[in-house]
């Protein structure tokens, strides 16, 4: 490896030799070859027919309470035009996923950050902000292997946050595009499948499982919200992208979706324990919590060490991270989150020994 290669922690995309390429190729063939006219022709806006099908189940939930978008990030922007207007208080987790900040914001929604514990949020702070008299339209929750802290939010804390949904009525929005991105334990139930007061919205994506650029995500929820959100749809594109939509459905119903989901998991699981080890190794005074899945790590640096000296320090050594400041509404100064699924094994060590020299010239200086 060069010196002058860019070794990137920043981007949550995973790289080429994790994605089944020839196992998209021959599941394109078999959708051209099974449904022509469908895939070919207008859908409609609730996407591909069976693959929405295959995502009810997957779910348990009626075929009505699907719609398949153009990724998961479309998904939460319909949600958020449906349910936030200006002014509508809004809960996320501190920190948060920059992009749904940042949707947020532009609707004109009143953001309040609830602290993420290393068990995911602190239920607790929120009933004390419900208590206050703030009246969320939503409260946005990344459950498991969360983006950008990698922690998980505990079952215990799952009831918890249903009932406050249900006391205090607002809807829970569960972004959860790592859920099967699991290096360690047991899978814990979707809020989705635990509730039984239509409190919970869901969205997930093939982004992390297959890859980013068939652009196929989706949402789950009350069929009511589901078909108002499809007619704004109809207005907006007429149809997702079916061709897209008809390749995941065939990877999905021959099974590679599984041997693409141990895939990743096993790769991205060996990248996080090297990484972690060789911020341990480098990096003295540095404080994570080691996540069980997902892509990312949260790493707190010392309170000496300013992120906006960093990232400039990193990117003159030729390694690229990304500031802890952008997913929090202030705060996140000593803070950088590490992407681990664009880097190979190889390249880990020296990205950390890169990003530990320049924190060492920005401390120096
Ligand atoms: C929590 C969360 N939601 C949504 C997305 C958007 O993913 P996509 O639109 O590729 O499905 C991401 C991507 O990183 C994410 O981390």
């Amino acid at each position: 490896m060069t010196a002058e290669q860019l070794i990137s922690f920043a981007r949550g995309a995973p790289s080429l030799d994790i994605v089944d390429v020839a196992g998209l190729k021959a599941a394109a063939q078999r959708a051209f070859e099974a449904d022509p006219a469908g895939i070919t022709a207008y859908g409609t806006s609730v996407g591909y027919l069976p693959l929405r099908e295959w995502i009810a189940q997957k779910h348990g939930v009626a075929p009505e309470q699907v719609l398949v978008t153009n990724g998961s990030l479309q998904a939460d922007a319909f949600l958020f035009n449906e349910l936030v207007g200006p002014g509508d208080a809004v809960v996320v987790e501190r920190p948060t996923y920059d992009r749904t900040l940042l949707n947020l914001r532009n609707l004109g929604g009143e953001v309040h950050q609830v602290t993420l514990q290393p068990d995911g949020l602190d239920t607790d702070e929120l009933r004390k902000l419900l208590e206050s008299g703030v009246r969320p339209k939503l409260a946005h929750v990344i459950p498991n292997y969360q983006n950008p802290a990698g922690v998980t939010l505990a079952l215990p804390k799952r009831r918890a946050l249903l009932e406050l949904a249900a006391e205090f009525g607002f809807t829970i929005f569960e972004d959860d595009p790592y859920a099967d991105v699991r290096f360690r334990g047991e899978a814990l139930p979707s809020m989705l499948s635990m509730d039984e007061r239509g409190v919970v919205v869901h969205a997930s994506s093939f982004t992390k499982t297959i890859c980013p650029g068939v652009r196929v995500g989706y949402l789950v929820g009350p069929a009511a919200t589901i078909a108002s959100i499809a007619k704004k749809a109809t207005n907006l594109y007429i149809s997702p992208g079916m061709v897209a939509q008809a390749i995941v459905h065939q990877f999905c119903v021959s099974g590679d979706i599984e041997r693409s989901i141990a895939t990743v998991s096993r790769a991205l699981g060996e990248r996080a324990s090297v990484l972690a080890r060789s911020l341990r190794e480098h990096i003295p005074g540095v404080r994570f919590t080691e996540p069980d899945g997902g892509y990312f790590l949260w790493v707190e640096l010392p309170e000496d060490v300013h992120v906006d000296a960093v990232l400039p320090a990193a990117a003159e050594r030729g390694v690229a991270v990304v500031k802890g400041s952008d997913f929090l509404l202030e705060g996140g100064e000593h803070a950088l989150r590490l992407a681990y699924s664009a880097v190979t094994v190889d390249q880990i060590d020296e990205g950390v020994r890169r990003l530990a020299a320049a924190i060492a010239a920005v401390r120096e200086r």
